[in-house]
């Protein structure tokens, strides 16, 4: 689903989330492990405050495994709980609870010297639309948790979810905005799926990632497309097209006259690297 976000959905979302956390010991914060720079929202560590935060790279079976070491390493460095995990499979999924146990420990610590019993751990999920926040949701819960809108403003009456005996998770979860302050930003979360075709054309789009991955990944125009020269200078526009030109007579985007479809080829570029064709890539690097 897209959503326009104007100023005041952004409000709401806040005010939405702010009020939820009031309730929560740990969030956790889910980004795209193909572009966890870009599908992180700007103002997040505002938003959250110093709630103790477990932030998980979610579709790692899509990314670049290195580049994920990379991305963990970094977040690590920064002082940051960080867990690669694959909502739809459920891979790293129940590495989740012990992450937000060692969260807890000092509020354990604090209980226990109060002779308090400890209690579940209190948990939401936020994100921005589409990273999996219902996917994961559901895994959690092992269930299919009904969906509420995508929109900020919608909200149904809110329950706990059980994940276990040890931690309880809060059924709708925190919908966050991306950054929009960059274009290649936007392109980013357009190449992903983040961000729906109707907002940014998708020649647009599949012309930027072209750009990227010749820089990236090179070796998959040959591996998937057959083409093996590609251009010296990526700043040439002409010669990126042609790239897409080549993708587009493979994938059989020809017209009468042979001329080739681009928007055509665009979609079905991009079909491909959103569903895993050109193998695990990760948009971004620390
Ligand atoms: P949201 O609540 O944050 O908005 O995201 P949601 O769970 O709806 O997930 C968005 C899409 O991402 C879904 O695809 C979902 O299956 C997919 N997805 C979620 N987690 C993972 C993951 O770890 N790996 C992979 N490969 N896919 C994942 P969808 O239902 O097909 O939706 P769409 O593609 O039609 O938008």
């Amino acid at each position: 689903m897209s959503i326009q976000w104007f100023p005041g959905h952004m409000t709401r979302a806040r005010r939405q989330i702010e009020e939820k956390l009031k309730l929560i010991d740990v969030v956790i914060e889910l980004l795209d492990a193909r572009v966890p720079a870009s599908s992180r929202n700007p103002m997040v560590h505002e938003i959250v405050g110093n709630k103790p935060r477990l932030v998980l790279l979610n579709k790692s079976d899509l990314a670049d495994p290195s580049a994920t070491q990379q991305w963990v390493a970094q977040l690590a460095a920064e002082d940051i709980r960080v867990l690669p995990i694959d909502a739809a499979s459920g891979t790293g999924v129940r590495d989740i609870l012990p992450r937000c146990r060692e969260l807890m420990e000092p509020k354990f610590e604090a209980w226990r010297r109060k002779g308090m019993a400890p209690r579940s751990i209190r948990t939401l999920i936020v994100g921005i639309p589409n990273v999996g926040k219902s996917t994961l949701i559901n895994k959690l819960a092992g269930r299919h948790v009904a969906a509420t809108g995508d929109r900020p403003g919608i909200t149904k009456g809110q329950q706990w979810i059980k994940v276990g005996k040890e931690m309880d998770l809060l059924d709708t979860p925190g919908i966050l905005w991306p950054k929009f302050e960059d274009t290649s930003v936007g392109y980013k979360l357009a190449a992903t799926g983040a961000i729906r075709d109707e907002i940014l054309n998708s020649e647009d789009v599949a012309f930027d990632v072209t750009k990227r991955l010749i820089r990236l990944y090179p070796n998959v125009f040959e591996d998937r497309y057959g083409i093996d020269r590609l251009p010296e200078d990526v700043d040439n526009p002409q010669e990126v097209v042609e790239v897409l030109e080549a993708i587009g007579r493979r994938r059989g985007c020809v017209v009468s006259g042979g001329r080739v479809n681009l928007e055509k080829a665009s979609d079905a570029f991009l079909h491909d690297l959103r569903s895993g064709k050109l193998g695990r890539i990760t948009l971004e690097l620390p």
